[in-house]
């Protein structure tokens, strides 16, 4: 596989362009309108450059695989797809009709991955025609950086279709994989969002601030971040769709969104991306 398409330019989107392209990958990336396109394109291209600074790329590198990217409007410029990965906002409805679009534009033979955070893979695959060729392909933010790739199989979906996006990740982008079934969270969101969320809860008691709980988490167990940054990093709209969506699947109070979750999300504090969340970023 080397023609690459990817649904969206956002975060995410962007990220898993750059890893592909910088693996020498052809890359298309569907955007919504002209500026998003343009946001997009200028996304990928500064993360790229970032790494010639660092001398992790050369520039000449750097602006082989910023070529190898290009941006459109038009999804019926994915027909020669060989692989497709979505990663468009976490709203089933919108990921049913790229799906659908999709499945009547690209080959029969192409893949079709999501870098759903959350949803359950079958309701996706269930609005194309060859659900066989549908699979989960979650990658992490930020993308350049983190090794790790879950694979998800739906009931659908063919081993054949899962084996040639681990190779692709593992071998073309040299990522780490693992396989997951097709439950909401799939293996990491699934520890992962209860934690933050049980974050939330403990910031919005008044029992220890956003500084210490962060500061705990990091000086006590070594963590990266702390989960109330975490929670400022991924976007705080995407930790209340994952847990929307876990909670919708298991009915396990732990799952269950914090109404503070809600109320940050409802004034627009998004986190790092909208200049404020638990944190201030202005
Ligand atoms: N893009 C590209 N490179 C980046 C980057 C980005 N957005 N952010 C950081 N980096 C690079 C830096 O350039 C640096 O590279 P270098 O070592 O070669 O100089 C390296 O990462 C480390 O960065 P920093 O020194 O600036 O900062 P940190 O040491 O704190 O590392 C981090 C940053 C890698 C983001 C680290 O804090 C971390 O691992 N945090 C946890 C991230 C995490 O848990 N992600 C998963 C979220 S869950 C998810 O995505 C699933 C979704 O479905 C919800």
């Amino acid at each position: 596989m080397n023609r690459i398409g990817v649904i969206g330019g956002g975060t995410m989107g962007a990220g898993i362009a750059e890893v592909c392209a910088k693996a020498g990958s052809d890359v298309l990336v569907l955007e919504t309108k002209q500026e998003f396109a343009d946001a997009a394109s200028a996304r990928i291209a500064k993360s790229i450059s970032r790494g010639v600074a660092k001398g992790k790329i050369s520039q000449e590198d750097a602006d082989a695989a910023i070529a190898r990217v290009k941006v459109t409007l038009d999804i019926s410029e994915f027909g020669d797809r060989e692989l497709v990965i979505e990663a468009a906002p976490e709203v089933e409805a919108i990921k049913h009709d790229i799906f659908a679009k999709l499945d009547a534009v690209v080959k029969p033979e192409a893949i079709l991955a999501t870098n759903t955070s959350s949803i359950p893979i079958i309701k996706i695959a269930a609005a194309t025609s060859y659900p066989e060729r549908v699979v989960g392909v979650h990658f992490f933010n930020p993308v350049p950086v983190m090794p790790l790739v879950e694979i998800i199989s739906a009931l659908s979906t063919a081993p054949e279709t899962a084996e040639a996006v681990t190779d692709y990740a593992k071998n073309v982008l040299g990522k780490t994989t693992v396989q997951a079934g097709d439950r909401s969270g799939f293996i990491v969101n699934a520890l992962l969002i209860p934690y933050l969320c049980q974050a939330i809860r403990m910031y919005d008691s008044g029992y220890a601030s956003a500084e210490d709980i962060d500061a705990a988490m990091k000086g006590g167990c070594g963590y990266p971040m702390g989960p109330l940054t975490l929670c400022d990093t991924v976007g705080l709209d995407i930790c209340l769709a994952a847990a929307e969506s876990l909670y919708a699947e298991f009915a396990e109070p732990h799952f269950a969104p914090p109404a503070l979750l809600r109320r940050m999300v409802d004034a627009g504090r998004l986190g790092r991306k909208s200049g404020r969340g638990f944190y201030d970023y202005s």
